[in-house]
């Protein structure tokens, strides 16, 4: 699909859901403040940062002899897992049904992967999933928006000032980006470090896997849930930087995107025992032999009482339907025994859906859970944040189960 395509389908959804005049404010804002913000930031930088090697992280790497091509078998599970998740997604509960953004999202962006997905073409999906970050789909996770920043005017200044600060970030929790491991899964975009592509959003998830290692260090074979996980960056960076302490890591997310993280960590992961959906149960004990899921968000609510040590979320509950953050807040107060680490915009969003309703989402400093149950250890502004992200405000939260003597850990 053009730019141009593209960008008229997304005017004619903001027209009917109602939010084009918002959208188009923020856009422009954005749009005029960017290169000041840019320009200036990476003049500042040191010499060494503004030699950073983004031509060879943005080149092709599909052609690099380390490039994992895609399993035929990996190919054949997201498929079937696909179709059965479409299947139950009719059964879904209505707090869990698809609404507002990520509706949009799904509609305007995910066109090509379904038409794939629903044809049944394993050729096409393979070629599709073997480009992840650089396909239209993988726009609003993390993938495409960072290519196409590249290709935008300054685009390489733009890429060198944020990843030098995201860098920083990482820095000081003690992690170098060159100790930072990345696949070559896909067609990754990023700075070239140690013939690793070393994203700004790994560097994100990097810096948010030290935050989950140092909360669960005493916490041995712990049980992360993560809702609404994206390419599976995170799942990855927390899997490695946390191996001795997280023995399962699950996923939940839509259908469409659980496709996208699906195959990212199988290919990134040939060792280790994956689960999709349709390939049994999504329990955490320690006898179901798995040690990543990937499901659908709608089974959420199969998860035991009291049996996640840490429940996260990024950039996902302020962009969803209200109904839906709320009823994953009830998930969490019933099966989270230790921590819930999230961070989510203060932005109210409203979208008229195509039956005339309207979608609101919970904003993050209202997504509070029971003060009887859980208290809260932080709230502090985020610590990342790309140019566009300005005018959203947004804040970081740590949550921890209150121990009680009646209630066993
Ligand atoms: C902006 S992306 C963030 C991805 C990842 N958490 C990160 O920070 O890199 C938003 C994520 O929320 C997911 N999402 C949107 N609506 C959802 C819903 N109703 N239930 C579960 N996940 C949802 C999207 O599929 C996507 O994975």
């Amino acid at each position: 699909m053009s730019r141009i395509a593209y960008f008229y389908r997304k005017i004619l959804r903001a027209w009917a859901s109602g939010t084009l005049l918002e959208k188009s404010t923020r856009f422009l804002s954005t749009r005029i403040s960017r290169p000041f913000e840019v320009l200036a930031g990476f003049l500042l930088l040191s010499t060494a940062d503004k030699k950073l090697n983004v031509r060879d992280g943005f080149s092709d790497h599909r052609q690099r002899p380390d490039h994992r091509r895609s399993n035929p078998e990996h190919i054949q599970r997201i498929m079937a897992a696909y179709k059965k998740a479409k299947q139950a997604q009719e059964h879904a509960p209505q707090a869990l049904q698809v609404r507002g953004l990520w509706s949009e999202w799904i509609s305007v962006n995910y066109g090509k992967l379904i038409a794939v997905l629903e044809a049944g073409d394993a050729e096409q999906l393979s070629a599709m999933l073997e480009n992840l970050f650089r396909e239209p789909c993988t726009i609003g996770a993390g993938g495409y928006d960072s290519y196409l920043r590249y290709k935008s005017l300054l685009g390489s200044l733009y890429i060198k000032y944020v990843w030098s600060k995201y860098r920083n970030c990482l820095l000081s929790m003690d992690l170098d980006p060159r100790d930072v491991d990345f696949p070559n899964v896909g067609n990754q975009t990023g700075v070239y470090l140690d013939r690793k592509i070393i994203s700004i959003e790994t560097l994100r998830h990097a810096y948010h896997a030290v935050e989950m290692r140092n909360l669960l260090t005493d916490v041995p074979g712990a049980v992360c849930v993560e809702i609404g996980a994206g390419l599976g960056g995170q799942a990855f960076q927390s899997l490695q930087i946390g191996k001795n302490q997280i023995s399962k890591y699950i996923l939940f997310d839509i259908p469409e995107v659980a496709v996208l993280s699906s195959y990212f960590l199988l290919s990134a992961f040939p060792e280790k025992n994956i689960r999709l959906f349709g390939e049994g149960e999504i329990s955490t004990s320690p006898d179901e032999a798995f040690d990543v899921a990937v499901f659908p968000h709608f089974c959420i609510q199969q998860l035991e009482d009291k049996s996640v040590d840490l429940f996260y979320n990024s950039c996902s509950f302020s962009e969803m339907d209200g109904a839906s953050s709320r009823e994953y807040l009830k998930v969490i107060e019933k099966s989270c025994r230790r921590y819930f680490l999230h961070d989510n915009h203060d932005v109210r969003l409203e979208f008229k859906e195509t039956d005339g309703s309207i979608s609101t989402n919970v904003i993050g400093s209202e997504l509070l859970p029971d003060p009887a149950l859980f208290k809260r250890i932080y709230k502090k502004p985020r610590v990342h944040g790309l140019p566009e992200d300005r005018p959203f405000i947004q804040y970081e939260y740590l949550y921890e189960r209150i121990a009680r003597p009646d209630v066993s850990s």
